[in-house]
């Protein structure tokens, strides 16, 4: 039996990335015969497999050799309610939203309708070694309840809310400022800190929400401490205009939310494709992260991330697969899709799969300042896992029969892993998938 003080020693290659490797050298940290010890959902000691094996003779040991471990991936922009519109190519933003996302959006009103969503919606998280997710949720708490109740019972971290708007979008998808309100805080109440769950206030973006809407913002994080907050900004430039002509006295987007002193660490602001050098420069002072969608920017036609300016003013930049604008659910896919439009971006940064890793774990958990309980494998940290074992006949399989070096392997597997790839998943050592 696996007692609880001995702990369960799994043995496989393992990397991480406990530093940040765009400010760090040797920020990757790899472990070919690895040891990767979990006593009561924590990880107890990471690093060669004898070492740790002499150390502590009772664990219990999982030989997991012919794949490999990793943090749980992060995900720091999706939608629960675009899950059945993914692929609506050929279009940009706005048009976007109103001939696709809204009026899917709409049939959250229907709160079975929503479980049903949310439940396929956790299970993809999970399946593609999604561990922790920073979700939009619906316009109606009913439905953002059943994301919530469905992230709990699947064993996930989820960070989601409420999704407000008073203005632009359909009429059936906006609330009052006082419903948004009160329907939010109850919504808090129930959520925020149970379990692995927690509260993010969520105005859609400043075109679709009213100066008094964003002061419900403002309160409700006043008001509740420790609420995460997540919105879009400056994603398109149709949308960058409207929100121009509604918010006269804002001298940019990032402005409006500032106002409403809507930013700081813990708030992630998704895409900012279009900005500023004084946004960059505020976002960066501010601990605003910014949650870079790569393939959302691309099949919407929003444009290429200046990911290079906003590394080098300090900004902290996390990965987003922004369904169902993006393209789907993978974080490790999201990671290549990064690398692969850097690479054909004006002044693009070279990632290597130090960044690509870092930027799917341990960016995302600071980020949404997660960073002291999840993110690597450091001593202490919750055991947030993915194994990954490429099936027997894959190209991915092929590859690793050849490749050498701890890069090429990561490589490799952020070039070819999918979801088929994702044996198990466990969050604080227990299995979520697999
Ligand atoms: N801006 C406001 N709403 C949305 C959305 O649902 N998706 C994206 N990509 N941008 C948005
Ligand atoms: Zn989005």
């Amino acid at each position: 039996m696996n007692g609880p003080d001995r702990g369960e020693l799994l043995r496989a290659p393992l990397f991480h990335t406990p530093r940040n490797p765009f400010l760090e050298d040797h920020a990757l940290e790899s472990h070919w015969d690895g040891g990767l010890l979990i006593r009561d959902g924590r990880i107890a000691a990471c690093g060669d497999f004898e070492t740790i094996r002499g150390a502590n003779p009772g664990a219990t040991i999982t030989d997991l050799r012919g794949g490999f471990l990793i943090p749980g991936l992060i995900d720091t922009h999706i939608h629960f309610p675009q899950l059945r519109v993914i692929g609506g190519l050929g279009r940009t933003l706005l048009d976007w939203l109103e001939e696709c996302a809204l009026p899917e959006e709409a049939r959250m009103a229907d709160e079975s309708y929503a479980r049903q969503i949310a439940e396929r919606f956790v299970h993809a998280l999970a399946s593609h070694g999604t561990t922790t997710a920073l979700v939009f949720g619906a316009h109606f708490s009913a439905a953002t309840a059943e994301l919530f109740e469905a992230g709990a019972k699947a064993g996930l971290r989820i960070v989601s809310g409420m999704v407000l708007s008073d203005r632009q979008l359909r009429p059936e998808l906006h609330q009052t400022p006082e419903a948004a309100y009160r329907d939010s805080r109850d919504l808090i109440r129930s959520f925020h800190g149970r379990g692995r769950l927690l509260y993010a206030v969520t105005p859609r973006f400043a075109l679709s929400t009213s100066e008094p809407m964003l002061e419900v913002c403002q309160t409700l994080r006043r008001e509740n401490e420790g609420v995460r907050f997540q919105t879009h900004l400056n994603e398109n430039s149709r949308e960058i205009e409207q929100v121009a002509r509604l918010f006269p006295w804002a001298s940019d987007y990032l402005a409006v939310y500032e106002r409403f002193g809507l930013g700081g660490h813990g708030a992630v602001m998704a895409h900012n494709v279009r900005p500023a050098a004084s946004e960059i420069e505020r976002l960066a002072a501010g601990g605003t992260a910014i949650a870079h969608c790569p393939s959302s920017n691309a099949a919407l036609g929003s444009g290429l991330f200046a990911m290079k300016r906003h590394i080098q003013a300090g900004v902290r930049v996390s990965l987003g697969t922004d369904v169902g604008g993006g393209t789907g659910f993978g974080i490790l896919k999201e990671a290549l899709q990064a690398y692969l439009l850097q690479r054909i971006a004006p002044d693009g940064v070279l990632l290597h799969a130090a960044h690509m890793l870092y930027l799917a774990t341990r960016a995302g958990a600071e980020a949404l300042a997660l960073d002291e309980d999840i993110g690597d494998f450091h001593p202490g940290k919750a055991a947030d896992i993915v194994y990954i074992k490429p099936p027997a006949d894959s190209p991915l399989s092929a590859v690793l029969e050849r490749t050498e070096t701890p890069e090429e392997v990561l490589a490799a597997i952020f070039t070819l892993a999918d979801a088929e790839s994702i044996h198990h998943v466990r969050v604080e050592g227990s299995i979520v998938y697999g």
